[in-house]
């Protein structure tokens, strides 16, 4: 599988958020994660399209990986595909027709991908299994960047990646280097870490301590 680290721009200097996007290229980070929270799904807001579209600007070719927090995602795909989301996560706890969404993803030329929350059972994604490229296992509350991984959502990963073996599965929420080589070892292979990575003086360094870690821990 390949292995891929996510800087989330959640936890970026929003004063300078062109120049932290093109810091999150520079650090050797495979994709860009943006979070897109809506106060009905999350208890916060953060950004939307026009953040899509800036990270495209001024970083065309650093993969921009879209996790829409959002009770109705379906109004927006259109909006977020055309400002350059690549790949659109929708939550498996969102209040529309998850089959016919995620078709519509790939239609709009993204890869769709499925969330699930950490108190929602493993087994509520599996009629959507065939239909997404890639599952997200949140391991926080979504909500806010900084908080505590939750080692008890691993899990699900290692469910999933019993089933599916060449899925793309990835963790989000308090990823750091000791929570992401667990992740790793349960079966993960891309790892979003927002606080842990942005707060680094050198972030390429950072990541490459990440890689090293994530090629020690054996998977299962
Ligand atoms: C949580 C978001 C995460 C978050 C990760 O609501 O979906 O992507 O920004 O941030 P850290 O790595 O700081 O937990
Ligand atoms: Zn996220």
């Amino acid at each position: 599988m390949k292995i891929e680290i996510l800087p989330s721009l959640l936890a970026a200097d929003f004063g300078r958020l062109a120049d932290e996007i093109l810091r999150a290229e520079a650090s050797g980070a495979d994709a860009l994660h943006l979070d897109i929270m809506d106060p009905h799904f999350v208890p916060n807001l953060s950004f939307g399209p026009d953040v899509v579209a800036l990270s495209r600007r001024v970083a065309p070719d650093f993969y921009r990986n879209v996790h829409l927090m959002m009770s109705r995602p379906d109004l927006y795909l259109e909006k977020f595909a055309s400002a350059g989301a690549q790949t659109i996560q929708i939550h498996v706890e969102a209040d529309c027709d998850l089959h016919t969404e995620l078709r519509r993803i790939r239609a709009l030329g993204a890869k769709p991908a499925i969330v699930l929350n950490p108190e929602t059972p493993v087994e509520r994604l599996y009629p959507y299994l065939d239909e997404a490229d890639e599952v997200l296992v949140m391991t926080v509350h979504p909500g806010y960047g900084g908080q505590k991984f939750i080692a008890d959502c691993l899990p699900k990963v290692t469910w999933l990646r019993e089933r599916r073996p060449g899925l793309d599965i990835m963790i989000d929420g308090g990823g750091n280097a000791e929570t992401i080589p667990l992740s790793a070892k349960a079966g993960a292979n891309q790892f979003v870490a927002g606080s842990y990575l942005f707060k680094q003086a050198d972030m390429k360094s950072a990541v490459a301590d990440l890689r090293g870690r994530i090629a020690g821990a054996d998977a299962k």
